[in-house]
């Protein structure tokens, strides 16, 4: 039996300027699945990162509902909004805001001892995260004295210490070489698995898709295609090395 984490019904956002309206989700409904990792693609502007933060509780909806783990979050009361995305939400944006004063290692524990959650184990397990992703040799080293890929693996870190049943993802390749951006997401993905986690990461890099079991694509705010077969992801992903999301027309 597939577990459902999340289930999106006709999510709509309305954004309403002094002289204009903009729709950037359009009814969109989607399930997540535990144990599911996917990739959320589109040109930019298609309404991707509005998605995100509403699923991430951080934006409310105009419209329509998100349900996580059971509980309807869209027009949940701002406190109780709050406790939820600590809990049960990790996510790393494009503006990965690390605390400036703390350590990388201190950055990651931070979530546990944000959720009560800290203890010798848990410092064993930041430190091991951190050692995945390739930062044995940054633990002690402020976000200052880091690289932008180097800040990027600590936020992915952080995303997943405290075992969050969704683990979000806003462009997490932005500032890594393509070598660091395979071995980060495919570790990112492996995380997700290993710990029967549902993530959704979204993309420009169609190379990334190849973690991912699900391809997702909007366009002007509104679900377009939704890819699952295997050999389609991994042509998707092997086609054109260069191109990006802006281009592309996912295979039909
Ligand atoms: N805070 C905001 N206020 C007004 N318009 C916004 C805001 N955030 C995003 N938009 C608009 O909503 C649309 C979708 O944006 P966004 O969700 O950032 O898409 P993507 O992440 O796919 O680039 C775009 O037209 C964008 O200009
Ligand atoms: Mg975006």
């Amino acid at each position: 039996m597939m577990e459902t984490v999340l289930s999106t019904r006709e999510v709509t956002k309305i954004y309403e300027l002094e002289d204009q309206v903009i729709t950037a989700v359009d009814h969109v409904s989607l399930d997540l699945f535990r144990g599911e990792f996917v990739a959320l693609v589109g040109p930019s502007g298609s309404g991707k990162t509005s998605m995100l933060a509403m699923i991430a509780g951080l934006l409310t909806p105009t419209g329509g509902e998100i349900c996580l783990d059971g509980e309807e979050v869209g027009q949940m009361r701002e406190s109780k909004r709050t406790r939820v995305r600590r809990e049960k939400i990790g996510f790393t944006f494009q503006a990965h805001n690390l605390v400036n004063y703390l350590t990388a290692l201190e950055n990651v524990e931070l979530m546990l001892r944000l959720n009560s959650r800290y203890d010798k184990d848990g410092q064993a397990r930041s430190i091991e995260l951190l050692t995945r992703l390739g930062l044995e040799d940054r633990l002690h080293n402020l976000p200052t004295q880091l690289s932008g890929g180097q800040r990027q693996r600590v936020a992915i870190a952080r995303s997943l210490i405290h075992e969050p049943q969704l683990v979000l993802a806003d462009e997490p390749t932005a500032n890594l070489d393509t070598a660091l951006a395979h071995q980060v997401v495919e570790t990112f993905s492996e995380l997700v698995h290993e710990q029967n986690r549902a993530g959704i990461m979204v993309t420009h890099d169609l190379r990334m898709v190849l973690y991912c079991d699900r391809v997702i694509e909007m366009e002007d705010g509104r679900l377009k295609h939704v890819l699952s077969d295997r050999a389609q992801i991994e042509q998707l992903a092997g086609n054109d090395p260069v191109r990006n999301a802006e281009t592309v027309k996912l295979l039909k």
